[in-house]
């Protein structure tokens, strides 16, 4: 037994009965919140745009990038000094834009004190390179990371992911975009430049001196202030114009309902693995932890001087508000959004070779979250898919709150939701999936490429609940694609 392991044990002996009481209110997305002892005005920072991070070499076939883990202090709530841990010091890190089947090499250094691993979400790589929870990088050491993008311009994030306390890691500040796409993207003349922009959403709770206040609430970890690039409640300023949004929820736990205060719809093009066949129009997005969706929101009617804010409205109070959108400047508009985006490969349930069956759920023990009846264990390898072959996994939820699953490896198509067809918005290539109370989610999905050895549980991919608390607390499976 690992030393983190018996930590938590010892931490969760404590804190498990009392918090294994149901509850209700926030949404029922997760327990009950802390409350900051600080409180933040709206809107009065603007949004910071991440820098796109430089390769430090370059070949025909290859980058190499450079990211440090360190931990420090920024300001967040200003005035004062928070203390996080960051990719080369930020919170969220640098963004690596990256072209597909172009290899891409990041040297992490480790400068922080803690272990930590590093997990691309949504990319599609060899086991070895996944960010495996025990394959730590130790305080002091570097470790480079492999990824081939054989796949689909899509919007993944990289993340801290370690044994345990990836929760803890992630709410301290290591997350960042990783941004893949292609010549045919970006012939499709959708909005561009300052026109794109990545947002991460976050909720964080703060102490008087500005510290992280993180409690490791085995129901999901919620805070009661919503940053947006790590900007309490931020305000951008737009000129009327189309913008592409590429939204991530980067939240532990919180799930949110995204809708405009002017009440104009959001265009979706893309989800988790990429662009839809064809674009979406809907009035709200309702957002679980981890997933993405890309958006088009158009300016073009506003005039100058209108603030329009995006809210949740699945929140209330100080988690009902999220950013704003300040029209400054008006300008011609030389984008598009095309019928057509990007057509997408059906996979037919009739090709699968196997269903299994993944049921999350609850025990009495001192792992309350458990798939299949059993908490996660790094040495045992839960499934064996064939390489090549295509399977349908029924993801069925046995408890009273919705679940967020994340699949690594590849992408995977929803083939219905409790034997309803997933509507269009959900019907493109995706990695996390809603799993509502007592509900079932059929999903299909080719495990393409990567092969690793059984014995070697460091060639597993982790499949898992996304909100980071049950994941912590062995809501996790793993399983190793054999040739
Ligand atoms: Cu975003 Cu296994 O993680
Ligand atoms: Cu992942
Ligand atoms: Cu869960």
């Amino acid at each position: 037994m690992s030393a983190t392991r018996r930590q938590f044990l010892k931490t969760l002996g404590a804190a498990a009965p009392a918090l294994l009481l149901p509850k209700t209110g926030l949404a029922g997305m997760g327990g009950p919140g802390n409350s900051s002892t600080i409180s933040v005005p709206l809107f009065q920072q603007p949004l910071k745009i991440p820098p796109v991070l430089q390769p430090v070499s370059s070949t025909a076939w290859q980058d190499v990038y450079e990211l440090t883990q360190v931990s420090t202090s920024v300001e967040i709530i200003p005035g004062t000094q928070t203390p996080i841990l960051g990719y080369n010091g930020m919170t969220p890190g640098p963004v690596l834009r990256v072209d597909s089947d172009r290899q891409t090499v990041v040297r992490h250094h480790n400068n922080t004190d803690v272990q930590t691993t590093t997990h691309l979400h949504g990319g599609h790589m060899q086991a070895g390179d996944d960010g495996h929870p025990i394959d730590y990088v130790n305080p002091g050491a570097t470790r480079e990371y492999v990824y081939s993008n054989r796949q689909l311009p899509a919007t993944l994030w990289y993340h801290d992911h370690p044994m345990d306390v990836t929760g803890e890691h992630v709410y301290a500040g290591l997350a960042g975009f990783y941004l893949v796409s292609d010549d045919y993207e970006r012939s499709l003349g959708l909005p561009a430049g300052d026109q794109e922009i990545a947002i991460v959403i976050q909720d964080r709770t703060f102490a008087a001196d500005g510290s992280l206040v993180y409690s490791d609430n085995i129901l999901g970890e919620l805070g009661d202030t919503i940053l947006v690039n790590g900007t309490p409640y931020p305000y951008l300023e737009v000129s009327t114009q189309k913008y592409r949004l590429r939204i991530l929820n980067g939240s532990n736990a919180r799930t949110y309902t995204l809708a405009l205060s002017n009440g104009a719809s959001f265009v979706q093009i893309g989800s988790d693995g990429g662009l839809l066949p064809a674009p979406v129009t809907r009035s709200t997005l309702t957002i679980a932890a981890a997933e993405r969706v890309d958006v088009v929101v158009d300016f073009g009617n506003a005039s100058v001087g209108q603030q329009i804010t995006l809210r949740n409205t699945a929140g209330s109070g100080s988690t009902a508000e999220i950013m704003r959108f300040d029209v400054a400047t008006v300008q011609d508009d030389p984008s598009v959004v095309p019928q057509v985006l990007r057509p997408i490969e059906r996979l037919d349930p009739a090709s699968a070779v196997q269903t299994r069956r993944w049921v999350f759920g609850m025990s009495g023990g001192p792992m309350p979250w458990v798939i299949n009846g059993s908490p996660y264990d790094p040495y045992r390898i839960d499934a064996m898919p064939r390489l090549g072959t295509t399977e349908i996994w029924e993801l069925s939820n046995r408890t009273g709150m919705m679940h967020p699953v994340h699949l690594h490896d590849v992408m995977w198509q929803i083939i219905d939701v409790n034997g309803r067809p997933p509507a269009a918005y959900d019907a493109g290539w995706k990695d996390t999936f809603q799993i509502p109370p007592m509900a079932t989610v059929r999903v299909i999905g080719r495990f393409d490429d990567y092969a690793g050895d059984p014995n070697d549980v460091t060639s597993a991919y982790m499949m898992h609940c996304h909100i980071l608390e049950h994941e912590d607390h062995a809501m996790m499976a793993q399983f190793v694609v054999v040739a």
